[in-house]
């Protein structure tokens, strides 16, 4: 494999991709970015022999640093909505800077770009650096994700609170997701870094293959913990106080109510998906993911 530099390196999907081209390529291969050398998980790094860099996205020159030596790079998507534009352009220019061959990176599916998507300050994000990336003379490939299913417990609550409740209560009326793990899109993306040939300038969209709405997933809960769950989708102003009620912090308030009213609009129900064609199998069913969750 080309030397491939993986970023967000300490997060959930950054650890699952590093896992997956383990299992296929050498770990001298494979280079790493953190932010701190030091933490446990770079320290675990280090130990199984990976290439750890350090890099911050908002440190143009830790970026220049770290990208030396590296053919292709796997921008993680930062998870700072308002910084990131100008953090992936760091990215972004540091690889043009190393010489990059190939740049990847984790966007979002969407149908509305323009303002009026409730969604608009991360679909937007995404686009721009979609753009910048397409302008960079870097072969690409972007990676358009759906919802990840391991958004559902934080969205709805894990086991204990719906025993609890017994409801789910999410303003996200009868809109429809094609949510999938982040495994099999880390699996998936593996795949493409270790034949990147076959995947030259492509913009893929990895949707689940089932579009679920909050309503079916409730069916799906009272199966599994054999209790009736009902799904109460209020109005957004009985939504917010409910939650300011139990304590939320505003900014996890704003982020539920403005992905609720995505999922309402439609924004993640997809039909298409390349998820399938290069995992080689079938994506895994919302239903085991639920049960492997609320066990
Ligand atoms: N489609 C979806 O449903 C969905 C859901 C959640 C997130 N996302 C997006 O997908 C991305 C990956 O998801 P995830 O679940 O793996 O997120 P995660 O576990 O929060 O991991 C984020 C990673 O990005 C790194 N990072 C953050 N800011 C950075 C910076 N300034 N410089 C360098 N590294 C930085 C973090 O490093 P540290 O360990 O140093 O913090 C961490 O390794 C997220 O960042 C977000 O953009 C998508």
């Amino acid at each position: 494999m080309k030397k491939t530099l993986i970023t967000g390196a300490t997060g959930e999907l950054g650890s699952l991709i590093i896992n997956f081209l383990n299992k296929k390529n050498s770990t001298s291969d494979i280079a790493v970015l953190v932010r701190d050398t030091k933490s446990k998980k770079a320290l675990q790094y280090a130990a199984q022999g990976f290439d750890v860099r350090q890099g911050d996205y908002n440190d143009p020159d830790s970026l220049i640093k770290a990208f030396k030596g590296i053919e292709q790079l796997f921008l993680v998507s930062g998870n700072d909505i308002e910084a990131r534009i100008h953090q992936h352009e760091n990215v972004i220019k540091s690889a043009i800077e190393n010489q990059v061959e190939h740049i990847l990176y984790t966007s979002t599916v969407r149908k509305i770009e323009d303002s009026s998507s409730p969604l608009f300050p991360v679909v937007n994000s995404h686009r721009l650096t979609e753009e910048s990336i397409i302008a960079s003379g870097m072969n690409y490939t972007i990676l358009r994700h759906n919802l990840y299913a391991e958004v559902i417990p934080l969205f709805i609550g894990g086991k204990e609170q719906i025993l609890q409740t017994k409801n789910i209560f999410l303003p996200s009326e009868n809109g429809k997701s094609n949510f999938v793990t982040r495994k099999d899109l880390a699996e998936a993306e593996a795949n493409i870094l270790t034949e990147p040939e076959h995947h030259k300038n492509k913009i893929y969209k990895f949707n689940g293959n089932e579009a679920l709405n909050f309503e079916k997933i409730s069916r799906l809960l009272s199966e599994i913990l054999k209790a009736r769950v009902t799904y109460l989708s209020p109005n957004i102003n009985t939504f917010e106080s409910t939650m300011k009620n139990t304590g939320l912090p505003s900014e996890i308030i704003g982020m539920l109510t403005m992905f609720s009213l995505g999922i309402a609009a439609g924004e993640f129900e997809k039909e298409k998906s390349d998820l399938e064609i290069i995992l080689g199998r079938k994506a895994q069913s919302i239903k085991t993911f639920l049960q492997e969750t609320y066990i």
